[in-house]
């Protein structure tokens, strides 16, 4: 019996190592001017699409989304945060499970480039990095400098090794190639540290893959790696020739491609609803199939930042909106667009030989919606405190061990009187400031807010600050973002500062477990924060979007799920909820809001409210009742920019004293009377750029920031795509003008400026002239 066994599985396994002989094994390569396949040409049209940002439900129907608007390639970051949320302890399973994603792929025909970072951007917490590397009070990251960053970051390159390296082509699966870090050039200049990079990934298991780099079209240079093929980033309505001039003349043999073609744009709280039209997107994509460039568009969808995973950028430091939607082809719930649609017809025209694209688009999935309905149970915060942790010197979160959500910090409050103020020194992100219960205000990272007025108090009090952390920086130097409170709170008076201490900390997690456990009653809305539970029923389920304008500020999480955060400000007012997590009959959710909400009452609208903005004066560039007065100052320049869309660098005649640095537009290219600029740079006495860390705008006199997103901080806010606009109302004509506060004094000896990235679009600059002063302008 034994043997008959022994014979048939014998028999079995030659079978079905014959079989996989048969299938025949691909191969993919770097070759001279072109990406080649199975030894033919193969132009890559990429969708990138995120795992995290998507139920796993519902990965299988945006991948055959992708498939149907064209595409024959999937591009999906690894999200190190995501798989290791405490250090060591590893997660692919489930909502995590990557390799599971690729096989998904595979099973439609689609191949996969897989970018593991160690950091991806990506309007993601921390660009990807754990948090707990914050734990370390001297951490560097993204450079060889820092050993502890690079070990952690060689053991998580071994686990996401484990799962995908046996999918390479090679090995019978569909990646066919693997990035190197992201756009490193706009953070660093370590190139050992972009080797050990590359080796690790290598030495991880990825050693029969092709690897390449992205970066921007001038800057992708100096971290160039031996067998690295370089690609480089840019958004829609791009000028194509320009963007490839350079590197296609520098590696006149490698294939050309734009590893991220932005689509579109991702949302700040508090600032307009971004979006980049059909035709620009479509306009560079065509540019880029005529000439035989490969792509990857970011994103092709995507998708919902659930949790606590939104990022933020800085300076000027401003925080990501729930929604990801990115305004691409395919909606933030997997709808078709008219971008969509257009994708579709156009990639039609520029298949690979034998290749399809599917006749059927994938069905919609069912939308519900769900009558308005009342959380009617509320568990106050403060008198739902968990078991305090005690330290003498304030400290930030990381330090009490806790990765998101807010943290509450109290402390005694000597007597004093009303003549004195708290400095909060920082705040990360949002706090609201209680004495002795009373509420004394807010503050606001956003707008750089410090100081607190306090209230007169005849004996000792108790001071709470509750913080909440809304999102770590994902982008530039500003990366290492501690939350709660970084430095210090001192009370200021007259003669003296005092420094307080003996802090009892509350840490508020995120987790659901947490906010379940609270003890919850019946009651209507309070004004102090508080979570609010309630159900509602449902007799079938689908995809809605719960409208939770009537909210203030926090989180909500559904049947467990953790869904979001939201923010009154706008511009997006109603959180999309998957009807996978939803079930039939009785449905929990439960919101934390930190500002009191107007109702407590929540709705499943049909369709998304990612436009909604409740505009917030304070953060306008040009105050009520200003207007710049040049009158009596003395130009330090005039001269005239030249048209296109590149870089350009003026000199003064002589360096120059200034803080303030006044640029005044005269007039544009097509004289439609608007400015507008995308980047800006200030040249010290030795020709370098001067840090911008400190930059903010003392006055513009006109900001579009209702119907698109361009305030006057876009000149420095390291995104190359994105710009400052004068009103498209007009409301002022040329000049227009902008002032830098330098944050202190330098020798100045030029700028750099570049404008908008749109060929021959609207709005360019022209003449200009320059003003440069060591105190404020009059305005
Ligand atoms: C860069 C990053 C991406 C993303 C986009 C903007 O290109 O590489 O991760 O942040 O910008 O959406
Ligand atoms: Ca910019």
């Amino acid at each position: 019996m034994k043997r008959i066994i022994f014979i048939v599985f014998a028999i079995h396994i030659a079978l079905s190592s014959c079989s996989s002989l048969l299938k025949k094994k691909e191969t993919f390569e770097v070759g001279n001017r072109e990406f080649v396949l199975n030894q033919k040409p193969f132009l890559i049209r990429a969708a990138e699409i995120h795992y995290p940002r998507i139920p796993k439900e519902y990965w299988e129907h945006r991948i055959e989304m992708c498939k149907s608007m064209g595409m024959n390639t999937i591009c999906l970051y690894v999200f190190w945060n995501i798989h290791e949320q405490k250090m060591d302890s590893f997660d692919f399973e489930g909502q995590n499970d990557i390799k599971e994603f690729c096989e998904l792929a595979q099973k439609h025909g689609m191949y996969i480039i897989v970018r593991p970072g160690p950091y991806v951007c990506a309007e993601w917490d921390m660009g990807g990095l754990p948090w707990w590397l914050l734990k370390k009070e001297d951490i560097q990251v993204r450079t060889k400098e820092d050993a502890f960053f690079i070990e952690r970051m060689k053991i998580y390159f071994s686990k996401v090794a484990e799962e995908l390296a046996p999918l390479t082509l090679n090995n019978g699966g569909n990646i066919i190639m693997v990035q190197v870090e992201n756009e490193y050039p706009l953070y660093g200049n370590d190139k050992e540290y972009m080797t050990l990079v590359k080796d690790a990934i290598v030495d991880a298991g990825f050693n029969n893959v092709e690897l390449f780099t992205c970066a921007w079209s001038h800057n992708y240079k100096p971290t160039m790696l031996e067998g690295v093929l370089p690609t480089i980033n840019f958004g829609a309505g791009s000028n194509i020739d320009e963007q490839f001039k350079d590197i296609s003349k520098d590696c006149p043999t490698i294939p050309l491609m734009c590893s991220e073609y932005w689509s579109g744009w991702f949302d700040h709280w508090g600032r307009p609803h971004a979006t980049r039209s059909v035709e620009h997107m479509c306009g560079s994509m065509k540019d880029m199939l005529d000439r035989k460039i490969s792509f990857s568009l970011y994103m092709a969808h995507g998708g919902t930042t659930f949790g606590q995973w939104g990022g933020a950028n800085t300076p000027p430091y401003s925080t990501m909106a729930t929604s990801y939607d990115y305004d691409a082809p395919i909606s933030e719930a997997g709808w078709v667009t008219p971008k969509y649609t257009a994708v579709r017809e156009l990639l039609g025209n520029y298949l690979n030989e034998g290749e399809e694209i599917p006749e059927k688009i994938p069905a919609q999935n069912p939308v519900i919606t769900i009558p308005e309905f009342t959380l009617e149970e509320v568990a106050p915060l403060f008198s739902n405190l968990p078991e305090p942790k005690f330290s003498e010197e304030i400290k930030p979160m990381e330090m009490f061990d806790q990765g998101w959500g807010r943290i509450l910090y109290r402390t005694k409050l000597p007597a004093g009187d009303d003549k004195r103020k708290l400095l909060i020194d920082e705040v990360h992100d949002w706090a609201v400031v209680y004495v002795d219960g009373e509420k004394i205000g807010k503050l606001d990272r956003r707008r750089g807010e410090k100081i607190l007025d306090l209230p007169q108090t005849n004996k000792e009090t108790r001071l709470d600050i509750l913080v909440e952390a809304t999102g770590r920086v994902n982008f530039g130097g500003g990366i290492i973002d501690r939350k709660g409170i970084t430095k210090s709170v001192t009370v200021l008076d007259n003669k003296q500062k005092m420094e307080l201490k003996g802090w009892e900390v509350y840490n508020f997690p995120v987790d659901h477990k947490f906010q379940a456990s609270l003890d919850y009653k019946k009651s209507g809305k309070i004004d102090v924060p508080a979570w609010y539970r309630g159900t509602f029923n449902l007799e079938k389920v689908g995809d809605t979007f719960l409208n939770v304008e009537t909210w203030g500020k926090g989180m909500v999480w559904v049947n467990g799920y953790n869904i979001g955060r939201y923010w009154r400000i706008g511009p997006q007012q109603a959180l999309y909820m998957p009807g996978c997590w939803l079930k039939e009959g009785e449905n929990e959710i439960i919101i934390l809001d930190l500002d009191t909400p107007e109702a407590c009452t929540v709705e499943g609208l049909d369709k998304p409210v990612l436009d909604d903005l409740r505009p917030d004066k304070t953060l306008f560039s040009r105050k009520e009742g200003e207007t710049l007065d040049l009158s009596k100052e003395k130009a330090a320049m005039k001269d005239s920019f030249k048209s296109g869309n590149k870089w350009q660098k003026f000199n003064f005649k002589k360096t120059q004293k200034c803080r303030y640095f006044c640029l005044e537009a005269l007039s544009g290219f097509r004289n439609d009377g608007m400015a507008s600029m995308a980047e800006f740079y200030v040249l010290d006495k030795n020709g370098k750029d001067i840090s911008r860390n400190d930059w903010s705008i003392a006055y513009a006199d006109s900001e579009e920031v209702m119907q698109d997103n361009n305030d006057a901080a876009k000149i420095f806010d390291l995104q190359e795509s994105t710009f400052w606009h004068t009103s498209w109302s007009k409301e002022k004509e040329f000049p227009h003008h902008v002032v830098i506060d330098l944050g202190k004094e330098y020798d100045v000896s030029g700028f750099r400026y570049l404008p908008r990235p749109q060929e021959n679009g609207p709005a360019m600059i022209k003449d200009f002239r320059i003003f440069l002063k060591e105190t404020p302008f009059k305005k």
